[in-house]
């Protein structure tokens, strides 16, 4: 079987930041606790794990320390790439932890720019999932912001006024475009939009694009809770080309590429590389 790789796939440099400094954390200090998993890959969570990170989902459940507490013991709290609410950022301090903060810089630029549009009088419009943490903890930069996250999500938008549209960093380009031109014939009196959506993920996109063009079989590899993973499949799937979304190889049955001569393989950005390696080897030898 013929296998081609997507140019740009795999890990973007804001998760390969939160797992260096993890791998840099649990090698010096004890207690080092992570506020909701690093990233969407079990394989490297239980790595990170058995080497002391802890994976919390509140703070309450990082052991707050004392007046006597020595420095080392005082328990490390990390934010990964997606970041978190600010309000979490302040309770870290004020419960006295050792912050690091691995937020991607454009999570960062999202969060600012939420919070200075608010400022400039506009209603802030946020295109994404309001389920995914990324979403959740921009929307605590702003006292009022509306997530829309299709066309069934439009009669949330206020009635009337200045709008300001920016978008989940992982959205697909063309969706969020989409929701902006349905937006457009609403009758605001302005809309703002700033296009969010990080280089990374839009560089995946239209490597994926491009790909599906030469085979006949896609494989997009990554966990089955990461949005960007499963924004990649159903860009790959609106292509026209068969597509299947996998963890890993052990999802893997002979039925997907039965009859087919060549296959493509793309990856979301929290998918390591030697997940894909495997799956390439593997597929070629088929
Ligand atoms: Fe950052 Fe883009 Fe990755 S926002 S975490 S570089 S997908």
């Amino acid at each position: 079987m013929k296998v081609i790789e997507a140019t740009k796939k795999g890990f973007c440099f804001g998760v390969e930041h939160a797992i260096e400094e993890a791998e840099k954390l649990v090698n010096e200090r004890q207690h080092v606790y992570c506020l909701g998993q690093i990233i969407h890959n079990t394989e490297v969570v239980e790595r990170l794990e058995r080497k002391g990170l802890k994976v919390v989902n509140d703070l309450d459940e990082v052991p707050a320390p004392g007046p006597d507490t020595p420095a080392d013991e005082i328990p490390t709290v990390l934010i990964r790439s997606h970041g978190c609410r600010p309000e979490q950022l302040q309770r870290v301090q004020k419960l006295g932890f050792h912050l690091v903060d691995a937020t991607c810089v454009l999570v960062q630029r999202l969060q600012n720019l939420v919070a200075q549009l608010y400022e400039q009088g506009y209603q802030v419009v946020l295109v994404g999932d309001p389920n995914h943490p990324e979403i959740k903890g921009v929307m605590g930069y702003a006292p009022q912001v509306t997530v829309v996250n299709g066309p069934e999500d439009l009669s949330k938008l206020p009635p009337r006024g200045k709008l300001a549209m920016v978008s989940q960093t992982t959205y697909t380009l063309a969706d969020f475009g989409e929701i902006v031109g349905q937006v457009a014939q609403l009758g605001y009196e302005e809309i703002k939009v700033v296009n969010t959506i990080c280089r990374e993920t839009a560089r995946r996109q239209e490597s994926a694009i491009e790909l599906c063009r030469q085979v006949d079989v896609m494989f997009v590899l990554g966990s089955h809770h990461s949005a960007n993973t499963g924004e990649l499949a159903e860009l790959c799937r609106r292509q026209g080309v068969a597509t299947y979304h996998l963890q890993d190889w052990s999802e893997f049955k002979p039925d997907y590429v039965s009859g087919r001569q060549v296959a493509g393989v793309s990856a979301g950005a929290s998918t390591p590389d030697w997940i894909i390696r495997e799956f390439i080897e593997k597929l070629l030898a088929i």
